[in-house]
């Protein structure tokens, strides 16, 4: 915003239509709105259910701690870690794949009449890409209903390289969401520094609900309670 902001005062009136237009009080408010619904509850959605998933899984759980801690034990400073947080990155992989945080990604409208998948499309029809469908196909995933982050791990721990096609919960081609590396940089940092100072359950009496609370343009759980508690 600042940044918009400090050109809006360079502006003349000599200065270009359009950017007098783009710089404009709704344009930028505009942007700022896109940007903020855009880019929070899809991250906090994405940790909501990261949290649910781990408290599920016991021995994830565990390895997300020894990796945290065996990187912290020696480089003193989670900050400078990211490319050698593989276990947690791979975790934050299949929340993605299992809980895309926008199951039906926005409609787009063909520029042309085109094929897909064997199917005729004409000019001007508007087309929903169904992420949800792509990461639960088992023609695209072994088992695709089980929450496994060993899938995006090669035998030596190191991260796999990524099919685009089948891993896409930012979507794909031109308009795909500009905020992924932020996105994925924000997310990985939270949970790092939350699973190094704390661990999470669900209560004994309590059955998790991984049902979606709403599913199409966000995909929320359902509230539900978790215990969380102060590592050693
Ligand atoms: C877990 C986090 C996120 C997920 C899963 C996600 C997912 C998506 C998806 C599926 C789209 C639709 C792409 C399409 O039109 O086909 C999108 C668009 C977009 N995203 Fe994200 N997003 C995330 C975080 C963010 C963040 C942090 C920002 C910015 C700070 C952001 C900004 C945007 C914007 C501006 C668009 C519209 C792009 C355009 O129409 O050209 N997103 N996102």
């Amino acid at each position: 915003m600042d940044q918009f902001l400090l050109l809006k005062e360079e502006l003349t009136p000599e200065s270009d239509d359009n950017a007098k237009e783009a710089l404009s009080d709704t344009r930028i408010m505009l942007t700022l709105l896109d940007i903020n619904i855009a880019g929070t509850v899809t991250a906090s959605d994405t940790l909501k259910w990261m949290v649910m998933y781990v408290a599920d899984n016991r021995k994830v759980q565990t390895k997300i701690h020894k990796e945290l801690d065996d990187l912290e034990n020696h480089s003193g400073d989670l900050r400078h870690c990211r490319s050698k947080m593989t276990y947690c990155e791979a975790v934050l992989r299949e929340v993605m794949r299992m809980r895309p945080a926008t199951p039906v990604a926005f409609k787009h409208k063909t520029l042309c009449d085109t094929k897909l998948g064997g199917y005729d499309i004409p000019k001007d029809t508007l087309v929903y890409p169904n992420i949800w469908a792509i990461h639960h196909d088992p023609k695209n995933w072994v088992s695709p209903e089980t929450f496994m982050p060993e899938r995006f791990l090669d035998k030596d721990g190191s991260l796999k390289k990524l099919d685009k096609k089948t891993w896409l919960p930012f979507s794909s081609g031109k308009r795909k969401c500009v905020g992924e590396a932020l996105a994925m940089a924000e997310i990985m940092m939270i949970m790092a520094l939350f699973f190094r100072r704390f661990s999470v359950s669900f209560p004994p009496d309590v059955q998790p609900d991984f049902e979606p609370m709403m599913f199409e343009l966000n995909n929320t759980p359902f509230p539900q309670k978790i215990i969380v508690q102060k590592r050693g």
